[in-house]
């Protein structure tokens, strides 16, 4: 049964907004909360999961939004990054054209960053956008993707080459969901949590730390709680970045614009890239990502060693990494440089300055030979 779920809102302006709606046992709320955002007059609910997902929490996700009169479809999308394509996106269209989704209805994305960023790409392309509410029952999707409405798909060029923004209507967070994760799944969620506080928020960071430090066995109610408030103050950390840089403006790299959220994902990429996305988690490779970004900041001076040591000991705590040893530094300094001539040329290296305090930085500060060190030292570790 849910508790009284926490409230957290993306004010984006203009009147503009949505809540998302965090707590244990939040997924019996899940009719409400898409009544509310849909309106009295929806009729039907599209809802886009996966196979693992469906099975798990499919039967009450249906059963709430069929006690609030919706008609509900369900379309299980394959399971696996693999499967974010424009190829998985027609077929959703082609299941909510089936389901006869109009303008007024809803379509509800109920699992992990992928059917997210998928559903909620289909449901911005559908009759040019339709109500999508997330549903995240994964730790990332949880505190960073079902927030903040970027939607995309991978193409062969790369990862979420094609996509949309598209704001959810509503973002209902169940954190009781977290407890059926695969240990990788939360290492990799615990690693972009570390990632806010890192660049944002020292509270945040010491908060998150200290929740990691009391151990991931614990169970009692009371770390129940405490689950659901860290991830509701992850939520609302994103959503102040989100509320100010909607749409991660080229022309900003100030340390309030949406491309802090970036911090780790330079080598991080690299890293995905090199092991053709086969290693690492997302989350686990931007774990070594903000290793090495915390290295290349304390190497020029900018970071204090008790600082670079204190975020090393944030990411020990989101779990164990895959080993990246084996990696050769070389081979990520050259897919860096190619990306960067995907990008025009300029590279910006997203730096701390101290926990909490981010810097974006031009490639040209920071010297090949720095970058090759400081990343074979973060992958040593
Ligand atoms: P994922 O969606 O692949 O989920 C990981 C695995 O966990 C999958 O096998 C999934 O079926 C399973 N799963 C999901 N919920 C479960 C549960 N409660 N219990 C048991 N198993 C469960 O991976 P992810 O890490 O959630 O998301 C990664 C994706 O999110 C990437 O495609 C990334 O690009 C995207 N992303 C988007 C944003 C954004 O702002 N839109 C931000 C971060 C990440
Ligand atoms: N996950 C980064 C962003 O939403 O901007």
């Amino acid at each position: 049964m849910a508790e009284t779920l926490r409230r957290v809102r993306v004010a984006l302006g203009a009147g503009r907004g949505y809540d998302v709606r965090v707590g244990a046992g939040a997924l019996d709320a899940l009719g409400e909360v898409t009544r509310r955002a849909a309106g009295e007059d929806a009729r039907r609910v599209a809802v886009v999961s996966n196979a693992r997902v469906f099975k798990l929490y499919g039967a009450r996700a249906l059963a709430s939004l069929r006690a609030q009169r919706f008609t509900v479809t369900r379309w299980l999308m394959p399971d696996g990054e693999r499967f974010k394509t424009l190829r998985t996106a027609e077929r959703a269209l082609a299941f909510l054209a089936e389901s006869e989704i109009e303008r007024g209805d809803a379509v509800v994305a109920l699992g992990g960053g992928v059917v997210g960023d998928l559903a909620g790409f289909a449901a911005a392309l559908h009759l040019r956008g339709v109500a999508v509410v997330q549903v995240p029952t994964t730790l990332v999707a949880q505190v960073d993707a079902s927030v903040g409405g970027k939607t995309a798909v991978n193409t062969p060029a790369g990862k979420n080459l094609v996509g949309v923004f598209h704001q959810p209507r509503a973002v209902l967070a169940d954190t009781d969901t977290l407890a059926t994760l695969r240990p990788r799944e939360l290492t990799s969620g615990w690693c972009e949590a570390v990632k806010h506080g890192a660049v944002g928020d020292r509270e945040l960071f010491e908060r998150t730390k200290k929740f990691l430090e009391e151990g991931r066995d614990a169970r009692d109610d009371g770390r129940r709680q405490r689950l659901a408030d860290l991830v509701a103050a992850h939520c609302a950390f994103k959503a102040k970045i989100v509320a100010g840089d909607e749409r991660e403006d080229s022309a900003r790299a100030d340390a309030r614009s949406r491309r802090v959220l970036n911090f780790g994902h330079t080598v991080g990429h690299a890293l995905e890239a090199a092991t053709r996305y086969g290693r690492f988690r997302h989350g686990e490779a931007v774990g070594y990502g903000m290793l090495a970004a915390a290295e290349i900041s304390f190497r020029l001076g900018m970071l204090a060693r008790t600082e670079l040591e204190s975020l090393g000991e944030a990411v020990r705590l989101a779990g164990r990494l895959p080993p990246a040893d084996g990696l050769d530094p070389k081979l990520i300094l050259r897919i860096l440089r190619t990306d960067k001539k995907r990008r025009g040329g300029r590279a910006r290296w997203v730096l701390l300055e101290g926990i909490g305090r981010a810097r974006v930085v031009d490639g040209r500060e920071v010297p090949a030979s720095l970058v090759r060190a400081a990343t074979a030292a973060a992958l040593r570790r």
